[in-house]
């Protein structure tokens, strides 16, 4: 069973923005990568840290707190061992749309 999050259109994820959005009781980190839109849990699988702000290098963001690098389409960590949950986005001309998995829970 899935949920859709509806991101609505006054959240600016235009080219190189970012944005947290919540669902569920957690944090969902949404990136626009050269207009493509990702979504992670903002929760990194080591300890939990905010992976919003992490450095990033294409499609792979940086850890702020110890540095792992995650695939956003994937959420997989590179390298392996862990990952972060990624979830499929869709853009649709008024507003973005997130399949949840109902209920949202934490992948660590
Ligand atoms: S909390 Fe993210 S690498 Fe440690």
């Amino acid at each position: 069973m899935t949920n859709i999050l509806v991101v609505p259109a006054s959240v600016d994820l235009g080219i190189g923005k970012r944005a947290r959005v919540q669902a569920n009781g957690s944090h969902i980190a949404l990136f626009n990568v050269d207009g493509q839109v990702y979504a992670i849990d903002d929760s990194c699988p080591h300890n939990g840290a905010s992976l919003l702000f992490g450095k990033l290098d294409g499609r792979w963001v940086q850890c702020p707190a110890h540095g792992l690098r995650f695939n956003l389409a994937t959420g997989c960590l590179r390298g392996g061992g862990m990952n972060v949950r990624a979830y499929p986005v869709e853009i649709a001309e008024d507003c973005i749309r997130i399949t949840l998995p109902t209920p949202v829970t934490r992948h660590q």
